[in-house]
This record gives structure tokens, sequence and C-alpha cells, in this order.
């Protein structure tokens, strides 16, 4: 058993376009449990904060312009080999290559404007956990 915990978060294309429910139903069908969700706004600082670690790449701007620009909502997803398994289930980067049935393919418009972040192994799982949710917040949701 590997049960594992990481950080999604529906991005403000997706939240725009009404889909979060389908993105949860989606995720839930997948095997992955939302043990926290929030909806929210990310003021630039914090997007640019979120993605520092993409901070000399060409898209940075862009990119944290765009996830500052709407709601998103941020979920802790919980299950097994939930990491690997909520990659699966987003697809790849660029939406228009993300494979039929993904969420990026079937909520997502191009490689910026995604649809969904998913954390990409255990050590940033647990840094953007924290980054949004505390572990008193998380103790009291857990069963
Ligand atoms: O989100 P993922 O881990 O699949 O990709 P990433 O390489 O960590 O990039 C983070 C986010 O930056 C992507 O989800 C896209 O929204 C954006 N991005 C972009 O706008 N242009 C690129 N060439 C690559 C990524
Ligand atoms: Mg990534």
């Amino acid at each position: 058993m590997n049960r594992e915990r990481t950080l999604s978060i529906i991005k403000p294309d997706a939240v725009q376009r009404g889909v979060t429910g389908h993105i949860i139903q989606q995720l839930i069908d997948g095997g992955l449990r939302p043990l926290a969700i929030r909806t929210m706004r990310l003021s630039l600082e914090q997007a640019r904060a979120f993605y520092a670690v993409h901070r000399e790449r060409p898209f940075y701007d862009s990119l944290c312009a765009f996830m500052s620009s709407g709601p998103v909502v941020v979920m802790v997803l919980e299950g097994e080999g939930a990491i690997a398994r909520n990659r699966e289930l987003m697809g790849a980067t660029d939406s228009k290559k993300a494979a039929p049935g993904t969420l990026r393919n079937r909520f997502g418009t191009d490689i910026e404007r995604n649809a969904v972040h998913g954390s990409d192994s255990p050590e940033t799982a647990q840094a953007e956990i924290a980054f949004f949710f505390s572990g008193a917040e998380l103790a009291a949701l857990s069963s």
C-alpha cells in the first residue's frame, strides 16, 4: 500500500468554463479522494512564489499572470499512488497533445491554459500542500 497525498489545482481557465464539478468527479472516479478543497484567487505574488521553480523559464511571467487571472480550486487529493495517478488522469502538459479522455485533453486549451496542476514528486507534493494548507487543518480533516 502506498497511500499518498498530492496537490491539485483547477486552473482559472477551467473554473471559468464551469467544469470544476466534472474535474472533481473524474478525479474521484479515478480513485482519488479530495481531502481538502478551497476556492481562492491567487495574487500575482502567490502565483510567482508557487511557480518559483520555473522563474528562469520564458513562460514564467505569462503563466503567473494566467494563474492569478481568476479563481482557482486548490485540493489535497489522497489515494493509492496519488501523485502519479493524478498526473495520469491529467495527461500531458500540452492540452493539444494530452491523451484522449484526460483532464487536459477534455478541459484545457493549449500548453499554458491546461485546466489542472498536479504535484510531480513526493517532495513537491509535500511543499505544495504546505503552501496552501496548514498541518492542523489537514489533521482535522483526516479520519
Ligand atoms: O504542469 P506540468 O507539471 O505538466 O508542467 P510544468 O513543466 O511543471 O509547467 C508548469 C506549467 O507551466 C504548465 O502546467 C503550464 O501551465 C505552463 N507552461 C507553459 O505555459 N509553457 C510551457 N512551455 C510549459 C509549461
Ligand atoms: Mg510541474
